[in-house]
């Protein structure tokens, strides 16, 4: 089964994604992620996009494509997620043909709706681990032990140069303006189920997965 999690900065795409990662089986593609590992390993790509990214303004649709093109070959028995990709109308018809091109599509587009208010608080919130990528949370999802990470007992815990207030409000200002496009093409194409997304973590995996079990 091969799924997008649609949605805000902040909505709950990463977290959510990991989840079904541990229960499905299924690869999580974040092209976030992919930009973060090419700015932190100083690749000549990831020098280009990072001013780009701490502005909050989207990178280019062909960049992102070739990472996800790059990943898609490598395949996933368990399906792929697709968290923070497509992000444009362009990103979404080229993921559309290149699943096409190995005989596969998509099952699921879950957008995940949360207030724009609720967005904020929990973007300066957050920080993960450096090492294995779990999120927290500073008030809804502590570490257990104060600066260790649950999952794998790291003490690299980090935030994004781009979780302040100002980059939020240029993510957000790109979302409205070239993403949220993509919720009426793919209701239009049949395959969009809405969760609401302010709900607590554990409710909002039972919505998405009530949703997965009638795509
Ligand atoms: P990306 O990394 O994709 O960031 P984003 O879309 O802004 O989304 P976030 O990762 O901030 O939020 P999330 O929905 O994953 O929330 P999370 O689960 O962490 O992209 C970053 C940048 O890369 C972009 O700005 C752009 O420059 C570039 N980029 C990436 N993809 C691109 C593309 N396709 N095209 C062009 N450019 C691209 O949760 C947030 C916090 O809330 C956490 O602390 C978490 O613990 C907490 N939380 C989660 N769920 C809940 C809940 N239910 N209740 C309470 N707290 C919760
Ligand atoms: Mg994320």
């Amino acid at each position: 089964m091969n799924i997008i999690l649609l949605g805000p900065p902040g909505a709950g795409k990463g977290t959510q994604a990991r989840k079904l990662v541990e229960e499905r089986g299924m690869v999580q593609l974040s092209t976030g992620d992919m930009l973060r590992e090419a700015r932190s390993s100083g690749t000549e790509m990831g020098q280009r996009v990072a001013q780009v990214m701490d502005r909050g303004e989207l990178v280019t649709d062909e960049i992102v494509i070739g990472l996800i093109a790059e990943k898609l070959a490598q395949g996933a028995t368990g399906g792929f997620i697709f968290d923070g990709f497509p992000r444009t109308l362009a990103q979404a018809d080229a993921l559309g043909a290149l699943l096409a091109e190995m005989g596969q599509k998509l099952d699921a587009v879950i957008e995940m709706r949360v207030d724009d208010a609720a967005l904020v608080a929990r973007i300066t919130g957050r920080f993960t681990c450096g090492d294995c990528g779990e999120v927290y949370h500073d008030q809804t999802r502590p570490t257990k032990v104060e600066g260790v990470c649950d999952s794998c007992g790291s003490s690299n815990l980090k935030r994004r140069a781009d979780d302040n207030e100002e980059s939020l409000r240029q993510r957000l200002m790109e979302y409205y303006k070239k993403t949220s496009p993509l919720i009426g093409y793919y209701y239009a194409k049949g395959n969009l189920h809405v969760v609401d997304g302010l709900g607590e973590i554990p409710a909002v995996s039972g919505d998405i997965k009530a949703a997965l079990d009638n795509a």
